[in-house]
């Protein structure tokens, strides 16, 4: 049986923000959907006016970690709806991090039901300029209050959503990449793979080392550091002479849905591709052989972003400061396809 939604409109509707200084993840709408799940069996769906959620101390996830997150993204479509961008992969993707990390699953149906719920109420807050979207975060917490280490057996999940901009600010410059060389972010085996918050955390004191010394993240390596893995909030794709690679996804990062529907779109473009392990040390001897054309980065934030240095060790690799001609067909492409405000040929834009 599908969760019953009930909507309490907010009375008090916020100014909305300036469309040209929208940043990220700095302003949220009117409402956020609710719902709690009791010993494996969701119920009061709620789409309410945004607020504090009430939380005991003792709730697992403020304790133990038991949280998650998605991050996906709505464009305004020409009637006045809302496309949102493959709810579908997201849908999975939330309930495979849901199932790493010992908390329920969702059904896909009520997953999207709820999208709906509150894409309903606060559409009107989707900005409409190129570049810009309404980001929305699906998140779950564990909110049973017990100190016991175990999975909770109650949880909240809930979405909030936020017009965003570009995610590195107004005037995006290609990113310079620290390579680490000693911490690691996630092993395989762990739970690199699940949108955990714990996985973000884990990369902050190296991420605030890396930008005091100039650099704009980090570009992590497996926990030999040998192989690259991905960058925290994206994942890295490589072009060495006409073939572009990626790392194959071997549950130390995350699956990203940019990633795939670049893997799509360049597949289908006939790019030579291969989903691979990348070492350092190959990105570092195919840029002596002058044979390193670009590197960018993929993420539902980030979108496709180029990077101009990658430091290693004493090494330091540097490139355009701009996108190469991969990352711009493939940006160019997500970018018509998701402003279109209509339906695309596969299916990826789903009317809400
Ligand atoms: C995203 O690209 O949606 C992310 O989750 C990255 C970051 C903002 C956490």
């Amino acid at each position: 049986m599908s969760l019953d939604i009930s909507i309490t409109r907010s009375t008090k509707p916020r100014p909305k923000p300036p469309a040209n200084d929208l940043g990220f993840g700095r302003f949220f709408t009117d409402h956020m959907f609710l719902a709690d799940c009791d010993a494996g069996t969701w119920s009061n769906g709620r789409v309410i006016p945004y607020g504090p959620l009430a939380l005991d101390p003792a709730a697992a996830a403020l304790h133990y970690g038991q949280t998650l997150f998605e991050g996906m993204k709505a464009y305004r479509a020409k009637n006045g709806r809302a496309m949102v961008f493959r709810p579908q992969l997201h849908a999975a993707r939330l309930n495979a991090s849901a199932e790493r990390l010992c908390m329920p699953s969702l059904p896909e149906e009520d997953f999207h039901r709820a999208l709906r719920a509150l894409l309903e109420l606060d559409r009107d807050w989707i900005p409409g300029a190129t570049g810009t979207a309404l980001y929305l975060r699906p998140a779950m917490v564990a909110t049973e209050p017990f100190l016991g280490v175990r999975p909770a057996r109650r949880y909240t999940f809930f979405i909030i959503a936020s017009p965003v901009g570009n995610y590195w600010g107004p005037k995006p410059s290609a990113l310079r990449l620290w390579v680490e060389t000693k911490a690691v972010r996630a092993a395989q085996g762990g739970i690199g793979a699940a949108k955990a918050g714990a996985n973000y955390v884990a990369s902050l004191l190296t991420a605030e080392q890396a930008k005091a010394h100039g650099y704009s993240q980090v570009l992590w390596l497996d926990s030999t550091h040998t192989h690259v893995e991905e960058v925290g909030t994206m994942n890295v794709f490589f072009r060495f002479g006409e073939t572009v690679v990626t790392p194959p996804l071997d549950g130390s990062f995350l699956p990203g849905v940019t990633r795939d529907s670049v893997l799509q779109l360049l597949r289908r473009w006939k790019v030579p591709v291969e989903e691979r392990p990348v070492a350092m040390s190959e990105v570092a001897e195919a840029y002596d052989r002058g044979e390193l054309k670009e590197v960018f980065g993929t993420g539902t934030a980030a979108v496709i972003s180029p990077v101009s240095e990658l430091t290693w060790g004493s090494r330091s690799l540097r490139l355009e400061d701009r996108r190469g001609a991969v990352a711009e067909r493939a940006f160019q492409a997500l970018t018509e396809l998701t402003h279109r405000g209509e339906p695309d040929a596969e299916g990826w834009l789903v009317e809400m």
